[in-house]
């Protein structure tokens, strides 16, 4: 496509996995990175904000010049930011315009059993329903995505996330914020020679493409101070393994659920699908004119190994934030009363299972008590065909205590809601249900092609 007589994207031969035809090679780092708009409020309740969410279909500018078909919340791709503040409830009405089921989960939402978007608690076409979220949880980078039975996967892939942030509210915490704050969502795609979506299950070999809020290869201008960075992996398979082109570290400040006991510096951050990091990188030690790359050291081709690049502009600025050595109390972990072996597999006749079954929304597969701390012991029995698999929990966080024997580092300690499960690895995590909502919460693998294909199940928690 031609923008300004500047040819910034050109269909090729895809080289790598040549046999999926042509793919898209963009300029890198052409375009300024858009940040999803923070979606304002219709109403103002004397107890909660109301917003207004409308699925339908759109399109996307993924590769300059080019429109292609997606899937939107009002419009836009990805969908846009709700910004809460804890113990400030809010209402989402969500119309679906399309011909088919939707229903939005509120993923590391504390939420009642009627605004968790269970995959069979669906919104039929030209429906609306209002999802109820009471943000009086811990501050944290959540986000929503579709959860329609059997067709999360495709809705996600063709564009239904965007990102939920509780805020911290906490005067006492001065976290670099605003413009100083930016959240990065990443996914990968598989665009066809005339500038559609490619989807298939099991097409992530195809998806050679990673976008950052929905663009391939954006640019970031960034000045001379520090910056918040919540990233979030919003791709159905993918994991990235961050690093910064240049080796600096990033400070890690929380995980999935929120904070962190306190900050951690790591040199590398992977996430596997649906995890998140919420770090700082401090571009203050650089010239004006550096040019550092966030690059995801896993990615087969260049679209998706150096994803985004951040131009150090200016002189260096007044920062006013602040990095505290201590970020949130950590609950101490409490001694289960209850524990469960988790196994996750496939099948080639039976499909992606847990505990040796495919999911059946009649089956209630763990009955929990309210309140307990139980242990759970995932396998991932997949050595031969070496398929990854990870576990979401709805409702609650957890803590990642040992993988293999290993104890799991600080960042997966707490508040963790989905862990990563490689072939043939023993996880376990210590989770107290310590929501005061009761009902039935689905758990499943995130790799969403899986979960489509059933690799769920869920628990009924009683009080
Ligand atoms: Cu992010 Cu049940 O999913
Ligand atoms: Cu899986």
């Amino acid at each position: 496509g031609a923008v300004g007589g500047v040819v910034l994207a050109v269909p090729t031969e895809q080289l790598l996995t040549s046999a999926l035809g042509p793919s898209w090679t963009v300029t890198p780092f052409a375009r300024d990175l858009p940040v999803p708009q923070v979606l304002r409020p219709h109403a103002v309740g004397p107890d909660a904000d109301h917003y207004r969410l409308t699925v339908a279909e759109g399109t996307a500018e993924i590769v300059p010049g080019v429109r292609t078909r997606v899937l939107t919340y009002n419009g836009q791709f990805p969908g846009p930011t709700i910004m809460a503040r804890q113990g400030r409830a809010a209402r989402v009405t969500v119309e679906n315009t399309l011909g088919v089921q939707t229903s939005v989960h509120l993923h590391g939402g504390n939420v009642a059993q009627d605004s968790d978007g269970h995959p069979l608690d669906a919104i039929d076409p030209g429906r609306s329903r209002t999802y109820h979220y009471p943000n009086s949880q811990r501050p944290g980078t959540l986000w929503y995505h579709d959860h329609a039975h059997h067709l999360e996967a495709e809705h996600v892939y063709r564009g239904l996330s965007g990102l939920y942030l509780i805020d911290e509210g906490w005067p006492s915490l001065r976290l670099p914020s605003g413009a100083h704050d930016v959240p990065l969502l990443f996914r990968d795609a598989d665009l066809t020679g005339d500038g559609e979506l490619r989807w298939e299950l099991f097409g992530q070999g195809g998806r050679t493409m990673v976008l950052v809020n929905g663009v391939a290869q954006p640019r970031l201008k960034v000045r001379r101070r520090r910056y918040r960075l919540r990233l979030v992996n919003g791709a159905n398979e993918r994991p990235f393994r961050f690093r910064l082109s240049n080796g600096a570290q990033f400070t890690q400040l929380g995980s999935d659920g929120g904070l962190l006991g306190r900050p951690v510096q790591r040199s590398e951050i992977t996430l596997w699908a649906a995890e998140r990091a919420d770090v700082v990188v401090d571009f203050a030690p650089y010239a004006e004119g550096t040019q550092i790359v966030l690059e995801n050291a896993d990615g087969e081709a260049d679209s998706a190994t150096r994803v985004l690049r951040f131009d150090v502009v200016g002189h260096p600025e007044r920062d006013d934030s602040v990095i505290p050595e201590t970020l949130a109390a950590v609950p101490a972990p409490r001694t289960p009363t209850v524990t469960r072996k988790v196994l996750l597999s496939f099948d080639p006749l039976a499909g992606f299972l847990i505990n040796g079954k495919a999911y059946d929304p009649q089956r209630i597969d763990f009955t929990v008590k309210r309140g307990t701390t139980e242990l759970w012991e995932i396998t991932n029995l997949d050595t031969l065909l070496q398929v990854p698999h990870s576990l979401h929990l709805h409702l609650v966080q957890f803590r990642v205590l040992d993988r293999d024997g290993v104890r799991a580092p600080e960042w997966e300690a707490y508040p963790k809601d989905t862990v990563a499960v490689p072939p043939g690895s023993t996880v376990r995590i210590l989770v107290t249900f310590d929501s005061r909502h009761t009902g039935i919460y689905p758990f499943h693998c995130h790799f969403l092609d899986h979960s489509s294909l059933a690799m769920m199940a869920q628990l009924r928690i009683v009080a």
